[in-house]
């Protein structure tokens, strides 16, 4: 197939399409490097040993959407382009929506143009708020708590309404969980620019000298510890999720799967996987809980363990030593 990846050069995007490469698929990548770097298409190729097609381009301008689905065969598209800081989309929503929301409408508009009618697209786990529940499925209520929440929450229900109106039409919406870690090469992996707000990223900072202690958000949560729980998933198997999403696109409709581990791990652990990796004691902070944030969210992914044969395979330490690996390769 030849995929059409939006946002290929990004954390989730790069891994993904090396997946892709690996299973044999020819990849097309559109990035605007709002958030990443071109250098990454390189390192995919050292990756995978085959070669990328690479445009710099704006998901929301529309003529150059248009020249890349005419100088190519897309088969299907995976959306990943968009901004994703929730504390950031607070101070910018007008930003976030436009963003968010203008590129997946561009994207749909020239895929009907242009005749190609199977996208998957990057949801998140935060469409389910505060779960009423553990673990949480496929069909619990949705709710926006922030606005990039409300981006994803937006575009999954205009995903929905195309569905509904194009009987073609084939999409298949991956709700992650918290993606952690890196390739094993180390060439590729999260980099965040500035102060990260995720809590692996951070830690990987302090272990790395750059930043003085881990702050833990809150340790009266009613949790084993005390401190907020939450399903990680190591981004390989992240990126091969969308692989094993493929085979959906075949039948049309709308198919949402989960991707996480079901597995829910505390702050503290994750701080003590990292001390780990890392081989050495950090610095730790009980700070008061972060606004917005809820106890514990962990997946069930039983649907995807069904319909698509997929589950994760790397637990936390290989997240921590991956993650380790990328920081200590990548020192700047
Ligand atoms: P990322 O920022 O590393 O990658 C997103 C990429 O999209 C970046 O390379 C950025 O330059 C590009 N981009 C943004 N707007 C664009 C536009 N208008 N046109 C072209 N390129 C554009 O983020 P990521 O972690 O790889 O996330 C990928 C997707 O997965 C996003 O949609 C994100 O919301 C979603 N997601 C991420 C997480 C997470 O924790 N990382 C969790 C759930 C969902
Ligand atoms: C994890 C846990 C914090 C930082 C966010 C988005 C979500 C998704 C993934 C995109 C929580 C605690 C954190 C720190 C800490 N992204 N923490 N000290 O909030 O679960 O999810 O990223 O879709 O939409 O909301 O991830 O990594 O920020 O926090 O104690 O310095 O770590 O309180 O319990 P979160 P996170």
């Amino acid at each position: 197939m030849k995929v059409f990846v939006t946002g290929g050069t990004g954390y989730i995007g790069s891994h993904t399409v090396v997946e892709l490469l690996n299973e044999g698929h020819e990849v097309v990548i559109a990035d605007n490097l709002s958030n990443s770097s071109a250098s990454a298409v390189d390192r995919i190729e050292e990756i995978t040993g085959k070669s990328v097609r690479f445009y710099k381009a704006d998901v929301c301008d529309k003529a150059a959407l248009r020249r890349i689905f005419e100088e190519n065969e897309i088969d299907l598209v995976i959306h990943f382009a968009g901004l994703k800081a929730v504390g950031e989309s607070v101070k910018i929503p007008v930003k976030y929506y436009r963003n968010n929301i203008d590129s997946t409408l561009s994207l749909l508009e020239t895929m009907e143009e242009k005749g190609v009618n199977k996208i998957i697209f990057s949801s998140s786990a935060t469409v389910y708020g505060d779960p009423a529940s553990l673990p949480v499925k496929e069909d619990f209520p949705l709710s926006a708590t922030n606005p990039y929440g409300a981006t994803k929450l937006f575009i999954e229900r205009i995903l929905k309404d195309a569905a509904a109106a194009n009987k073609d039409l084939s999409v298949v919406i991956l709700r992650y969980f918290n993606p952690v870690g890196a390739h094993a090469s180390g060439l590729i992996g999260e980099d965040p620019v500035g102060i990260p707000n995720n809590l692996a990223p951070f830690i990987a900072r302090v272990a790395s000298g750059d930043l003085p202690c881990v702050n833990v958000f809150g340790s009266d949560y009613p949790t084993k510890d005390g401190t907020g729980v939450r399903d990680y998933i190591h981004v390989v198997d992240l990126a091969k999720g969308h692989v094993a999403s493929l085979k959906k696109l075949s039948e049309a409709g709308v198919h949402i799967y989960n991707l996480g581990t079901g597995v829910g791990y505390s702050v503290l652990e994750v701080i003590r996987s990292f001390e780990k990796a890392c081989g050495k004691k950090l610095p730790v902070v009980m700070a008061p809980r972060r606004a917005g944030d809820v106890a514990a969210v962990y997946a069930s992914a039983e649907k995807a363990k069904k319909e698509l044969g997929w589950e994760a395979k790397l637990g936390l330490d290989e997240m921590c030593e991956s993650l380790w690996n990328f920081r200590v390769k990548n020192a700047k």
